[in-house]
């Protein structure tokens, strides 16, 4: 869930069931619907994805 119509937070990506490291790293090789394409290099990918799933509420 997000803000109203906006983009969700990284807390909220996180906590989905469906969020895994894989589906962060092909999310972020794909083109998105409303959310700019940023160019992130694979060790950004890593980083990034260790980043969000830190986010996890066990
Ligand atoms: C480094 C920057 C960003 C990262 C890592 C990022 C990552 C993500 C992720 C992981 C999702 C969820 C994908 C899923 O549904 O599984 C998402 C969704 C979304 N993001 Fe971003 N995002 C970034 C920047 C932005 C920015 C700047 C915007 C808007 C200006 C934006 C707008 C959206 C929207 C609207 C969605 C909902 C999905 C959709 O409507 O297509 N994102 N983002």
């Amino acid at each position: 869930m997000g803000t109203r119509g906006g983009p969700p937070d990284f807390v909220a990506i996180a906590n989905r069931p469906s969020t895994t490291e894989l589906s962060l790293k092909v999310f972020f090789r794909t083109s998105h619907h409303r959310m700019p394409n940023a160019i992130i290099e694979p060790a950004q990918a890593d980083d990034l994805a260790n980043y969000i799933l830190s986010l996890k509420r066990t």
